[in-house]
């Protein structure tokens, strides 16, 4: 079975000072318990040291949201991945509908950032989902089937150990309202499938395939109880602490 992956999603939330208390409390109550699955907050970059020494110990893995697409040099403003991995980054966030929106990321420069960070030994969290005007219109399966065929087969490296795939309906995101999880179901399972034809059966057998989109306490378990469904990419409630936990509890029941 999968082991299945929580990650907090911080997005442009909590500076040292409040990174550094909530990841202490969630270090504080992860702690001694013997998971099934992994779980992983990702800060904002000038958060992660004081989240690295607030989780240092504990079974809290520690992601970021971005990273350059060079690994060093004249690049004003950008983080190379080799200095993410010397902070403690084992994972790194990549194609978040925000940064596709906002930042006009687009196939090319994900296919960059993805290798790039492979290279240094990370592990990416790919994000795709479709648009409420392209679920509307019954495009959601050819959407996400383009996303996954504009990155999948240009990954020099990628293989389930160092790859995630993280399934966000960009309706869902922030908005209150969560696929349900035969919604969810049904693209995990598309997904795998078009994984499947990309990157060849057995890996993406093990692929693990995040659901996110207003995941919380009440709906986790429904959700990671589905058979594709291996876990969450969470925003808002993971910034605080007993949400974010509760997230965990679902995640580690679905297991039983
Ligand atoms: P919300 O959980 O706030 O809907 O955000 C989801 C998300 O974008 C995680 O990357």
């Amino acid at each position: 079975m999968r082991r299945y992956l929580v990650a907090g999603n911080w997005k442009m939330n909590l500076g040292p000072a409040a990174g550094r208390s909530l990841a202490a409390a969630v270090a504080g109550s992860l702690k001694g318990r013997k998971l099934r699955g992994d779980v992983l907050v990702c800060p904002p970059f000038v958060t992660i040291p004081a989240v690295a020494a607030a989780a240092d110990g504990n079974p809290l893995l520690l992601g970021a949201q971005n990273c350059g697409d060079q690994d060093g040099g004249a690049f004003t403003g950008e983080i190379a991945p080799s200095m993410l991995k010397e902070a403690g980054v084992s994972y790194v966030i990549i194609g978040h509908s925000e940064r596709r929106q906002y930042q006009r990321e687009d196939d090319d420069l994900l296919v960059r950032k993805i290798n790039l960070l492979h290279a240094a030994g990370l592990k990416a969290i790919f994000c795709y989902g479709e648009l409420l005007a392209e679920r509307k219109a019954g495009r959601e399966r050819e959407v996400v089937r383009a996303q996954l065929e504009g990155v999948l087969p240009r990954l020099q490296y990628a293989d389930p150990y160092n790859t995630v795939l993280a399934y966000e309906p960009v309706w869902a995101i922030g908005t209150g309202e969560t696929a349900t999880p035969e919604q969810a179901q049904q693209m995990h399972a598309w997904s795998r499938e078009v994984a499947g034809r990309l990157l060849g059966e057995q890996p993406a057998a093990s692929l693990r395939i995040l659901y996110g989109g207003s995941c919380k306490a009440s709906n986790a378990l429904d959700l990671f109880s589905r058979p594709d469904v291996d876990g969450g990419l969470i925003g808002g409630a993971s910034l605080k602490v007993e949400d974010f936990v509760g997230i965990v509890d679902g995640a580690e029941a679905s297991r039983d």
